[in-house]
């Protein structure tokens, strides 16, 4: 039996945390609206104690929403948990995102506090938050670099606890996939009663490695994902939603499935970046301009016989309008002959020949040749042939 993923939406907290990015809150409940829509499980929608403002999203963003999760975040501290309740009062289904860190240089160099009190610290912050008739998320930050046996021993008291789910973030990116993968693995062997809460995945991207890692840890038991829209979060960002939703969706066989309709993909994608003002890299999988976009010769013949030759997801099942043939001088008669038929024109082969001379000369200086180009180039046709 397929087996679900809540996907956790954190582009309103972690995402919006980067410089340059930060939403009003009328913005904020447009995202949120859309992000429900797109099918996320859980919307983590600001840090309530850091600023009015995100105190006051957090109030606009509950009543905004339908059944979708709305989650605060605190450290694990009585004022923020206080306020982090106050700001989810119309929440239908709240949820309290309360932690602290797991590392020793964080412990040491962050709280200057030794295990045993940062671990007594989260439990009480667990219990305390759930007297606040919420859901409650516990994070041990920096789980990544921590030391997995006090790990474990912090997911299973904060699990005895009564925290609802658990957090495993690799917040400084720093684990290799099939790493973060046992590390997972590890707390399903060695936490008592681990089943009893939802373990989560929480990946930064600083090698690269977010949605690797995301997908290990999926892979290794964890049934939640903290993801952000186009990938964007603290420093190089956070685990992207749209490749987890579409590798889970592209590969059947990992026999896990999510609730993101991924037809709204591309929209969101795009509604985000202008929003954030952050462009999306155009070799961004998924959304970004040239995800499916074909530039060479090979792939673009290939291509035109067969588009499942060279793309494994079609660009209707994430709201791309459609696939795209980059004309280039590294293009063959194959897409001249495809885009110039688009056009209207015939050409018999010798003329293809022909044209396609004149093409590689417009396309050396052009870098990307244009519609307007090859309208221009067969005006001259009677001339050239
Ligand atoms: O990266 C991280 O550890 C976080 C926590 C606050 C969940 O964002
Ligand atoms: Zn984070």
């Amino acid at each position: 039996m397929s087996q679900k993923i809540q996907i956790f939406d954190t582009t309103l907290r972690d995402g919006e945390q980067v410089p340059g990015c930060q939403l009003s809150t009328d913005e904020k409940i447009t995202v949120a609206r859309e992000l429900e829509l797109l099918g996320v499980d859980v919307i983590e929608a600001g840090f309530p104690i850091s600023s009015p403002g995100d105190f006051l999203s957090v109030i606009e963003i509950s009543k905004a929403v339908n059944e979708v999760i709305v989650c605060a975040l605190t450290r694990s501290k009585k004022d923020d948990i206080d306020v982090a309740a106050e700001a989810l009062r119309y929440a239908k289904n709240p949820r309290i995102h309360t932690g602290i860190g797991s590392s020793d240089i964080h412990i040491k160099h962050k709280f200057n506090s030794s295990r045993e009190k940062v671990l007594e610290q989260g439990v009480w912050a667990v219990q305390y938050a759930k007297s606040k008739n919420a859901e409650v998320e516990f994070f041990a930050e920096d789980s990544g670099r921590a030391d997995l046996a006090f790990l474990a021993q912090m997911v299973e008291a904060v699990i005895a606890a009564g925290a609802d789910v658990v957090n495993i973030p690799d917040t400084t990116g720093y684990c290799l996939p099939h790493l973060y993968g046992k590390r997972i693995q590890y707390l399903f062997e060695n936490v008592k009663n681990i089943h009893k809460a939802t373990i989560s995945v929480h990946c930064h991207n600083d090698l690269g490695l977010a949605t690797a890692n995301t997908m290990a840890g999926l892979m290794n038991g964890a049934r939640q994902a903290e993801v952000t829209i186009n990938g964007i979060g603290e420093r190089a960002g956070n685990t992207s939603l749209e490749e987890v939703a579409m590798i889970i969706n592209t590969h059947k066989d990992l026999n896990l499935h999510t609730n993101i309709k991924s037809e709204r993909i591309y929209a969101i994608s795009t509604m985000i970046s202008e929003m954030m003002r952050m462009p999306v890299q155009p070799n961004k999988a998924i959304v970004g301009a040239n995800a499916f976009a074909h530039s060479s010769g090979i792939h673009q013949d290939g291509f035109l016989k067969n588009p499942e030759n060279y793309e494994i997801i079609s660009p209707d099942q994430v709201g791309v309008p459609c696939s795209s043939i980059i004309l280039t001088a590294r293009s063959g008669r194959a897409a001249l002959k495809h885009r110039l038929e688009l056009l209207g024109y015939q050409p018999s082969k010798t003329e293809l020949d022909t044209i396609y001379e004149h093409f590689l000369i417009i396309a050396d200086e052009k870098k990307k040749v244009e519609n307007e180009d090859l309208i221009a180039l067969m005006g001259q046709m009677p001339i050239l042939v």
